[in-house]
């Protein structure tokens, strides 16, 4: 896996606020309600075709590919939605184990930004993993899809197997285009509508999820019930934020914190801790304060490059002088092994993509799609507290979880912007103790409730939680690992979660 800390942290060069794009119209929606499906067969493999004439949409996919999901009667979809034909993004989609009439739907997605969600697929969460590095997957008993029906999805369009074959003037307008995609989506598989949705997502996912996705998908409902625009409604009923970055004064602080208190040892001494928190405070707040309170696109952009030549790069030093530590699991020095990244090299295979309908050579972060982010993307700099405050305030059943072992978007940070947010339940929640979270008697980490959000650490994980597991490879990395419910903490979490409940140990 590529070290995303690098390029969060360094590729930050430039800011501009993107403006999400207007949801379709009535019309353009009711024409959803009329595609036309047909069925083509290229290269020996047979494809369905889903159009909606009236927004020039198309889904193109395989039906049962075989690939990953083999567990009998599980059917499965991938290949692209594409709008206006030169956006192809790319999706996999797995109905749940159990009852996937009736059960709930969730759509998984990466952070980076600019990365697979691949990554969560086979690496954390899918039908299947590539346990102990073997170069073939085998089935997750702990699969998301034990419980839920699972959408994974390649965005933005740039991203793993997702292209763009008019690249010319790239955008990011991923959200409307999953909202619009999500739409199209019912209309083919109507068996899977009006149902619980939730959206669980990753790392820089903690700017995507409460941000552009959770307000277009949440708050476009009552556009739709005021009738001022047509679709499904999208009953977005659970967020779920695995080792989320958030707010980037709150990240600067935790980091700083975490590398001199984390608990496992130290990576900074007494005096660098003191010193760095001071240049922080002294030089990296004021701009970073200023960008995040409507600051404009040049003011983020200065805040984001003084606050990697005056902090980052010093704290890099300090911390990790020969670049050898993983930033994502402090555990581990040397080449960044866990999770192995094997499944990369399976989707490479030609007759693995043939199968699963992939038109292009699969990349996990490109540059290019990164960049965007950095000249013309997100807002890193600016906070995403009010838009998190505002999903929890709305009853959102929400759980932030982090392993423990991770720098990058670490738990301090995360707990710090639980306490922070703006709702109801903020006093209450602020001074609540953590207790210990279990999972059939096991203790994996320590959380804390207030109606409906939850905060969890989570121990011995690195940042992708749902992949940490005891094993014996681990352990000749003189890797400590007391407990080993890392795979079934993370189902059960993500379980209650998208039953709208809190948080509760089994
Ligand atoms: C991984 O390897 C260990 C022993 O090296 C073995 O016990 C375990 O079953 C393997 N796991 C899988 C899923 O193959
Ligand atoms: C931070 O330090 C840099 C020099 O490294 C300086 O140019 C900048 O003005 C300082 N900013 C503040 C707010 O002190
Ligand atoms: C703290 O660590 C820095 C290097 O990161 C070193 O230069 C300094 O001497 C150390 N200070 C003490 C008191 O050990
Ligand atoms: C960095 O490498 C040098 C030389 O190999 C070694 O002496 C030192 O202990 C290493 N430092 C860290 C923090 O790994
Ligand atoms: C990283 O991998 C290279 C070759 O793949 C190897 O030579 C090197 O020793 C590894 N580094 C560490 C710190 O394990
Ligand atoms: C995709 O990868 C194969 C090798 O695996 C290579 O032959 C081919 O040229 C690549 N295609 C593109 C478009 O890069
Ligand atoms: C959670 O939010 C829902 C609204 O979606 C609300 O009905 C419920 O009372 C909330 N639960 C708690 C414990 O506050
Ligand atoms: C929580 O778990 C730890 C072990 O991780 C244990 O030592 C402690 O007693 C537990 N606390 C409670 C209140 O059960």
């Amino acid at each position: 896996m590529q070290l995303h800390l690098v390029t969060f942290a360094v590729g930050l060069l430039f800011q501009a606020v993107v403006s999400v794009a207007a949801p379709p119209s009535a019309q353009e929606l009711a024409a959803f309600l009329r595609g036309k499906r047909s069925f083509e067969e290229r290269d020996g493999v047979k494809r369905t075709i889903f159009e909606h004439r009236a927004t020039s949409s198309k889904m193109d996919f395989v039906e049962n590919s075989g690939v990953c999901e083999t567990t009998p009667g599980v059917n499965q979809y991938s290949g692209y939605f594409s709008v206006g034909g030169t956006k192809n993004m790319w999706f996999w989609f797995f109905e749940s184990r159990n009852d996937p009439k009736n059960a709930p739907l969730a759509v998984w997605i990466n952070g980076g930004p600019g990365c697979s969600s691949m990554i969560g697929l086979f690496e954390e969460n899918g039908p299947c993993q590539f346990y102990n590095g073997s170069s073939t997957p085998s089935l997750n008993p702990y699969s998301w899809n034990e419980y839920a029906n699972m959408l994974y999805i390649d965005q933005p369009v740039g991203v793993g197997f997702s292209y763009d074959s008019a690249a010319s003037a790239p955008t990011v307008v991923s959200a409307p285009f999953v909202w619009t995609f999500m739409q199209a989506f019912y209309a083919q598989f109507p068996q899977y509508e009006n149902r619980d949705f939730g959206l669980f997502t990753e790392s820089y996912g903690g700017h995507f999820g409460p941000g552009k996705f959770s307000q277009l998908f949440h708050f476009s409902n009552s556009a739709i019930k005021a009738g001022s625009v047509t679709g499904q409604n999208i009953d977005l009923v659970a967020l779920g934020i695995n080792n989320g970055c958030y707010e980037r004064l709150i990240l600067e602080k935790s980091q700083i914190d975490y590398l001199y208190s984390n608990s496992y040892y130290p990576l900074i001494n007494a005096s660098t801790h003191a010193s760095l928190l001071h240049v922080l405070e002294t030089n990296a707040t004021a701009p970073l304060e200023k960008c995040a309170n409507g600051g404009t696109d040049a003011e983020c952009v200065f805040a984001n490059v003084n606050c990697i030549l005056n902090v980052d790069n010093p704290m890099g030093e300090a911390a990790d002088p020969n670049s050898t530590l993983d930033w994502y699991d402090i555990r581990q020095h040397g080449n960044n092994t866990v999770p192995p990244s094997t499944y990369i090299n399976y989707l490479s295979d030609p007759a693995i993509m043939k199968a699963i309908g992939a038109q292009i050579n699969y990349t996990e972060c490109p540059n290019p799609a990164h960049d965007l982010f950095s000249s013309t993307g997100d807002p890193e700099a600016r906070s995403q507290l009010p838009e998190l405050s505002a999903v929890v305030q709305s009853g959102v059943q929400t759980v932030m979880f982090a392993g423990d072992a991770d720098v990058v978007c670490n738990w301090f940070g995360g707990l710090v912007v639980a306490d922070s947010l703006d709702w109801h339940g903020k006093k209450e929640f602020g001074s609540k103790k953590v207790e210990n979270y279990t999972v059939d008697g096991a203790v994996g980490g320590t959380f804390k409730n207030v109606d409906n959000l939850s905060w969890l650490r989570v121990f011995n994980a690195g940042h992708e939680v749902p992949y940490f597991r005891k094993w014996p490879w681990i352990e000749e990395m003189r890797v400590v690992l007391t407990v080993h419910v890392e795979p079934a903490l993370a189902l059960q979490v993500f379980k209650q979660t998208m039953q709208k409940k809190a948080l509760r140990h089994t």
